[in-house]
C-alpha cells in the first residue's frame, strides 16, 4: 500500500458557536489560542436550515486575524457566490459536492481565483464522488454530522469513508488535506484520525472546553497525533 501521506493534524475552529456581536475579538482570541486557521459555516437556508455569514461579515473580521481564513460554501449555488468569499478574505474556499453540477469546473475557478479548492461530502455521499476531481482539489472535507448546526452528535459510520478517501489521496499522490466537521471532540477526533483525516474542525466541544480554547487546541491536537496511523517525520 501506498505510504500514507497524512500530514501534521491542523485544528480549526468554526465560529459558529462564537458570539456574532463580538467577531473581531472572538476571531483574535482563536489566534491566540494556537489554532492553524478559522472556518466559517456559510449557510444559505436552502442548502441547509441555516442561515449565516455573508462575505462583508468576513471581510470585516479578517483584519483581526492573524491566521487563514476558510469559507465552508452550505449554499444552493456555490459558483455566484465563489469570487465574493475570497475577495472576503477566504484562502480556501470549500463547495458541496451535492451543490455542483459541474464540479470539476467549480474547483478549478476556486484556484483560478487564487484561493485553494476544497470539496465537501455530506455523511451519505460516497468517496467516489471526488475519485474523477482530486487533480483539482487541495483538500477533501469529509462531514461526520449532517450539515446546518453546531452541537450535533459525531457519526463514527462515516470512519469507513474517510479511510477510503485516505487511500484515494494517498493513491493519487496529489498534496491533499483530508478534513472532518462535525462533533469533533478530544474523543471522536481519535477515531477519525486513526481513519487517515489530517484537518479537524471543532465548534461547540472547543467553545465549552472548561480550561479554555488554548488547552482544548492543545488537547485536540494530541489527541490526533497519537491516534493518527503515520506521520511524515516534520
Ligand atoms: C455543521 C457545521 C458544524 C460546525 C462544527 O453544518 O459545519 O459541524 O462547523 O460544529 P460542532 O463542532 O459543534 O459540531
Amino acid at each position: 500500500m501506498t505510504e500514507s501521506s497524512v500530514n501534521q493534524p491542523l485544528v480549526v475552529p468554526s465560529v459558529l458557536p462564537a458570539d456574532f456581536a463580538r467577531l473581531g475579538d472572538e476571531v483574535r482570541e482563536l489566534c491566540q489560542a494556537g489554532v492553524d486557521r478559522i472556518q466559517w459555516d456559510v449557510m444559505d437556508g436552502v442548502f441547509v436550515p441555516n442561515v449565516t455569514f455573508g462575505p462583508d461579515v468576513i471581510a470585516a473580521a479578517r483584519p483581526h486575524s492573524a491566521v487563514g481564513f476558510e469559507a465552508h460554501l452550505m449554499v444552493v449555488n456555490p459558483d455566484e457566490l465563489l469570487g465574493r468569499y475570497v475577495d472576503a478574505g477566504c484562502e480556501l474556499v470549500i463547495v458541496h459536492a451535492e451543490a455542483c453540477t459541474h464540479l470539476h469546473r467549480t474547483l478549478a475557478h476556486i484556484r483560478d481565483l487564487g484561493a485553494r479548492s476544497g470539496v465537501a461530502l455530506n455523511p451519505h455521499t460516497p468517496a467516489e464522488v471526488v475519485e474523477h476531481v482530486l487533480s483539482e482539489t487541495d483538500l477533501v472535507l469529509a462531514m461526520t454530522v449532517n450539515p446546518g448546526f453546531g452541537g450535533q452528535a459525531y457519526i463514527p459510520a462515516v470512519e469507513p469513508k474517510i479511510a477510503r478517501l485516505r487511500r484515494m489521496i494517498d493513491d493519487s499522490g496529489f498534496p491533499i488535506e483530508l478534513e472532518v466537521d462535525g462533533g469533533i471532540t478530544g474523543d471522536t477526533i481519535r477515531g477519525a484520525s486513526a481513519a487517515g483525516a489530517d484537518v479537524f474542525i471543532s465548534g461547540s466541544w472547543m467553545y465549552a472546553y472548561p480550561d479554555g480554547k488554548t488547552a482544548a487546541v492543545a488537547q485536540l491536537r494530541a489527541a490526533a497525533l497519537d491516534s493518527a496511523p503515520h506521520r511524515e517525520a516534520a
